[in-house]
């Protein structure tokens, strides 16, 4: 899969200008903070940007494997050259199979309790076995409970000199400001889209792909500011045979259905109107197209009245969506009598429209 085959594997492949630049300058510093908090959504390359930083601090041929162990000389600031791991030592390649005995990556969604942390200050405790550091991935960090973080605030503020811990999460308001406070914050953000384009050509290069800069800017702002996506959609292209800009566009445009909605939130009924359209030619059906409309309506409907999760943030308000159900509700009824499909839909567009500018 793109995703894991190209995966950045050197400091220099991390797409995001902002933390690879930042991470970078930390390293080639010599002086290594102890605590990080990686912050950002979704396939932003936090954990990537974890193994590589691991990797480079163990590395046994780049500048870090000439400078003195830490735990001798805590205070010598080293200024190293060569920050980048080689990717081909015995300590990258077992980091990167993940069974390095210095790197440990806690999934802190599975392991938040007291327990675990414990177990993991007590890990900290060691010196490392086969490399300079040991590093200590904790994804998902927010989730730790209470308990767990007021045992971690203490080992955070005063580690051993050869352990450096990385905190990821995406959502770092639920993180103790105590905890935010011991760490090094590092911005992963949203991917932006040029970034993504950027992965996408670096992809492309490697796989052999020829592909236009129209399609790339086409899967990067349909990859909800993710690489993770960005990459999925990619192949997803490529293995349909779908990378030219109209077979592209008709199937990205059939994926995102529930897109209807979003622009009845915030444009005008022509792109509304449009839209349909669009969807029509490439393929689409009204029917089944109604029905999820409708199904995600009823659960805006429920959330807002706090009775399920929110699981899309709607742009529309509660009597907005009252009126669309009930149109849609009609227009469902009339599909069968209707010589053209998308009629009935369409006039319940329209009359939303000139019913929500009456409220
Ligand atoms: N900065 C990046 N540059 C290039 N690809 C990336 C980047 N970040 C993530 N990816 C892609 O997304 C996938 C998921 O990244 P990951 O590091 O697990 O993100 P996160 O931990 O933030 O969810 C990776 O396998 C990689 O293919
Ligand atoms: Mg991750
Ligand atoms: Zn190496």
């Amino acid at each position: 899969m793109y995703y894991l085959t190209y995966r950045p594997k050197t400091i220099g492949e991390i797409d995001n200008i902002e933390p690879r630049e930042t991470i970078k300058k930390i390293l080639a510093s010599g002086t290594l903070p102890h605590a990080f908090l990686f912050v950002g959504q979704k396939g932003t390359g936090k954990t990537s940007t974890a193994r590589i930083f691991a990797k480079a601090v163990n590395c046994l041929s780049n500048s870090f494997s000439k400078s003195p162990q830490p735990s001798q000389h805590p205070q010598q600031p080293q200024t190293p050259h060569n920050i980048e791991p080689c990717n081909h030592c015995s300590n990258c390649k077992s980091i990167d199979l993940s069974s390095f005995p210095d790197v440990l990556e806690l999934d802190a969604a599975s392991n938040r309790g007291i327990n675990e942390v414990k177990e993991l200050i007590k890990e900290s405790s060691y010196l490392p076995m086969a490399g300079r550091f040991r590093v200590f991935i904790i994804d998902e960090a927010h989730m730790i409970t209470s308990d767990g973080f007021n045992a971690l605030l203490k080992t955070l503020e005063e580690p051993p000199s050869t352990v450096i811990f990385i905190l990821a999460t995406t959502n770092v308001e639920k993180l103790p400001k105590t905890i935010q406070s011991r760490c090094i914050p590092i911005e992963f953000g949203r991917a932006k889209e040029s970034e993504i384009v950027h992965m996408l050509k670096r992809i492309a290069a490697h796989a052999k792909l020829s592909i236009t800069d129209e399609v790339y800017g086409l899967i990067a702002s349909h990859s909800d500011s993710s690489f993770r996506d960005g990459a999925k959609l990619l192949e997803e292209l490529v293995m349909l045979g779908k990378t030219d800009i109209d077979a592209a566009q008709s199937h990205i445009g059939l994926r995102s259905k529930n897109n209807l909605l979003v622009i009845l939130g915030k444009q005008t009924v022509i792109e509304a109107l449009s839209w349909i359209e669009e969807f029509s030619k490439s393929g689409g059906g009204c029917k089944t197209l109604i029905e999820e409309l409708l199904h995600e309506l009823h659960d805006d409907l429920l959330a807002l009245n706090k009775i399920g999760p929110l699981s899309r943030k709607t742009t529309l308000s509660l009597l907005e969506i009252i009126i669309l159900m009930k149109l849609l509700q009609e227009a469902y009824s009339n599909l069968r009598s209707s010589p053209i499909e998308t009629i009935p839909l369409e006039i319940a567009i329209v009359e939303f429209y000139n019913k929500r500018s009456v409220h």
